[in-house]
């Protein structure tokens, strides 16, 4: 009898693991939606930037779905139009820049690095909006590339500042709050996309 339970819980622990193993190498986790929790909320634990998530889902009338998927391309949605609001204000701030806003010695440079920014914007919008064909179609790894490539774009416009600080001038980037927004906005899309299987 004691033999006979010994057994069983070796049978029993090899299988509790493997499920464990399965699970993690899917790119869908188990969403589980606690007593009157919505799905918004059950969602965005999921992510590394929680109240963002939050409040951007929500400001879409269309997130109170119960459907998964639909939060993910709304999520995909808010990256797209705030990397074209981005690309917007990139050229806003190219009619505006000066030498009075750079300093003469540096805006050249500046001038060179607001195109590269813009470049690099148009380019997110591009992936982003490949990236909902690709959910459509339900590649998860390649909505993952994508955006991927989405945040690297803004983080590329970013390093193009760096280099200029780095050089003998101290001029900062004007667009560090966006790239960082923006790559949070990315980063939760990502994780959102990562629970559907
Ligand atoms: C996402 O944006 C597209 C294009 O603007 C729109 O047609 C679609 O309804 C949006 N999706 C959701 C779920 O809001
Ligand atoms: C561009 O200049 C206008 C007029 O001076 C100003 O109102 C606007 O805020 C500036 N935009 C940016 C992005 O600096």
């Amino acid at each position: 009898m004691a033999s006979r339970k010994a057994l069983d819980q070796c049978l029993v622990l090899p299988i509790l693991l493997m499920n464990c193993f399965v699970l993690l190498g899917q790119c869908a986790r188990p969403l589980n939606t606690e007593g009157g929790e919505d799905l918004v909320t059950a969602t965005c634990k999921h992510t590394l930037h929680f109240e963002l998530c939050i409040s951007t889902l929500r400001s879409v009338p269309a997130s109170k779905t119960s459907d998964l998927k639909v939060l993910a391309e709304i999520a995909l949605n808010l990256s797209t139009t705030y990397a074209a609001d981005t690309l917007s204000y990139v050229h806003e701030l190219q009619s505006n820049s000066s030498a009075a806003n750079y300093g003469s010695n540096n805006i050249i440079y500046a001038s060179r690095c607001l195109s590269d920014c813009a470049e690099e914007y148009s380019e997110a919008i591009e992936n982003l909006k490949d990236s909902k064909e690709a959910l459509a179609d339900g590649d998860c790894d390649q909505v993952d590339t994508l955006v991927s490539a989405a945040m690297s774009d803004a983080e590329t416009c970013e390093d193009g500042f760096k280099d200029m600080q780095s050089g003998d001038s101290d001029s900062t980037s004007p667009l560090t709050e966006r790239n960082r927004y923006f790559s949070e906005l990315c980063s939760n899309a990502l994780a959102i996309t990562k629970l559907l299987v």
